[in-house]
């Protein structure tokens, strides 16, 4: 009971009006978080509802890789959205879910931890959490499930990704999960409730300010050429513009690249 992530510690914490007050799917194993809350979006469940386990045996992450999510050693979770936004617009979600998880380990850890583009949050140049943006046809209309998967033990990765991955606890007495769940999903809500009312310019200072990207030389990898430039901006629909070296200014799309630091992975 002492680091559960039951509902029942977290909710008392909450300060949302729907996030985490829907329908709660807690469990202790789960093929995928997402996979389960795209079944329950399909029935219906509404925004708002959330699906969280200790392990996941099929965890997804982006660009068809698997994502590793041992007992207890994170929090993998994802929360299903509605929101009051153009099907153009439901890719920011992505950046509201990086800035709301860099929120909750701010408020948990004390620590800074930076929004590499589009979805990785690093904390001393290593990745302490991902973020699996997938949408769903429901009956009632586009549902989003932003799914994140926090490394919260060391753990929480394999070894062979320890150069390039970290947890919380390796900078921090680890906090309470139920805190950083809490914390994540109001400040998921006050950031998406931004993004629908003022959309990209309602969220883009404050990611910018957390961003580790933008302005940085990066190496683009996409499946059939690979390019290095300076990420200048973000767009309004969500695309990197890099810059190339020849003055050109190339417009890079999330779905299908990996976007390295020229000196390795930020
Ligand atoms: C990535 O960096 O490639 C994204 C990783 C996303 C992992 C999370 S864990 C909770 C949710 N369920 C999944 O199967 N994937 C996401």
């Amino acid at each position: 009971m002492q680091d559960s992530i039951s509902p029942v510690l977290w909710q008392p914490l909450l300060a949302t009006k729907h996030l985490g007050r829907a329908v709660n799917h807690c469990e202790h194993t789960l093929s995928s978080t997402n996979t389960v809350l795209k079944d329950m979006a399909r029935q219906g469940a509404p925004h708002g509802s959330v699906c969280l386990c200790e392990c996941q045996t099929s965890g997804r992450g982006r660009l068809d890789r698997q994502w590793s999510s041992p007992d207890g050693q994170g929090v993998w979770i994802s929360v299903l959205l509605r929101p009051r936004l153009s099907p153009e617009q439901l890719p920011l979600i992505t950046f509201c879910t990086a800035m709301a998880m860099a929120q909750a380990i701010r408020d948990c850890c004390g620590v800074d931890a930076r929004i590499k583009w589009p979805n990785d949050l690093v904390l001393q140049g290593r990745k302490v959490c991902g973020i699996l943006l997938e949408m769903v046809i429901t009956p009632e209309g586009i549902a989003v499930i932003a799914g994140t998967g926090l490394n919260v033990h060391h753990g929480a990765y394999p070894p062979e990704l320890a150069d390039r991955a970290i947890a919380l606890d390796e900078l921090c007495t680890p906090p309470q999960r139920a805190k950083i769940i809490a914390s994540y999903l109001c400040a998921l809500e006050k950031a998406i409730e931004a993004l629908e009312q003022d959309g990209f310019p309602g969220i883009e200072t404050d990611y910018r300010l957390q961003s580790c990207t933008l302005g940085s030389q990066v190496h683009v990898l996409a499946t059939d050429s690979s390019f290095t430039g300076i990420a200048e901006a973000i767009d309004e629909s969500g695309a990197l513009l890099v810059r190339m070296q020849d003055g050109q200014l190339r417009r890079v799309l999330a779905g299908d690249v990996s976007v390295r630091g020229v000196m390795g992975y930020v």
